[in-house]
């Protein structure tokens, strides 16, 4: 399966630090924010991967990621012209994607756990999606799932009043019908095209599946306060196994 990261948008939240510098170029401990994807895809055997940034960042991008042989993976670049919607940015991956199952990571997601087991689960999944769930502490600033027994049966963009702390992480798993649903979206009240409208049509065909991650996980563009806590969240794993999870040598 080919992987996505997601690496456009204004990056507001975090201004001024953002002002010149990509979000995702931003440091997050010891090493920048977009390293802690491609470590959880290289970990899963993820190894061709299209890296999305806008027209004044992917240059930056491409200086820091190079062709990904030091990493161990290959990269790719596409431009996203204008920053409308992480559903926008995805449908750019069309022609890298060529037909096949995609996984799509935003750049400023950091997580503990080993996916692997869940990329396997859904090379297997006949068609449809696969997402993550975390319980979080943030649910009117997140995409928060609504679950019926085991099912999830709705998922709500930024809810003023959340049915469930179960956030949808930034990590999705999707088959190739996911760029005729993306051409099907209209922008929503931000003027975006969102990824949640997308994850929503899967549940609705009832072709959705998901997984609970067990370690923590951070947003670390959310804001100053999630960008320091995701620091100190990566200084502390490292420090208290003396391992380190993201590490790509
Ligand atoms: O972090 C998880 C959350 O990410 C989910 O729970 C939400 O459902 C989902 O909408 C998203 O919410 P955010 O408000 O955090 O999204 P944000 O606008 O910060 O964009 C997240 C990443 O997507 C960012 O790292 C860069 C990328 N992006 C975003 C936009 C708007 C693009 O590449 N292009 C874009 O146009």
């Amino acid at each position: 399966m080919k992987g996505v990261i997601l690496a456009g948008g204004t990056g507001s939240r975090l201004a001024p630090l953002t002002r010149v510098t990509n979000k995702h170029l931003l440091p997050v401990f010891n090493r920048p924010m977009i390293y802690y994807p491609i470590a959880t895809l290289k970990k899963a055997g993820i190894e061709d991967i299209l890296v999305v940034s806008g027209k004044g960042h992917v240059g930056h991008l491409l200086e820091l990621l190079g062709s990904g042989k030091r990493f161990g993976v290959k990269f790719s670049y596409e431009v996203q012209e204008e920053p409308g919607g992480i559903a926008q940015a995805l449908g750019l991956a069309k022609d890298f994607i060529d037909g096949g199952k995609i996984i799509v990571m935003l750049g400023d997601n950091i997580l503990v756990d080993d996916i692997k087991e869940a990329v396997q689960d859904f090379e297997k999944q006949p068609s449809g999606a696969k997402i993550f769930l975390k319980e979080t502490k943030y649910p009117q600033s997140l995409g928060i799932a609504e679950i019926d027994g085991d099912r999830i049966i709705n998922i709500e963009e930024k809810p003023k009043k959340p049915k469930s702390n179960l956030a949808v992480i930034g990590l999705y798993m999707y088959d190739s019908s996911v760029f005729d649903v993306v051409n099907t979206l209209k922008p929503s009240k931000r003027g975006e095209l969102e990824i949640t409208d997308v994850n929503n049509y899967f549940i609705k065909e009832s072709t959705m599946t998901y997984s609970v991650l067990k370690g923590w996980w951070g947003d670390g563009g959310e804001s100053f306060e999630s960008l320091l806590e995701a620091g100190q969240l990566v200084a502390k794993t490292i420090k208290d196994t003396g391992h380190d999870p993201w590490c790509t040598d």
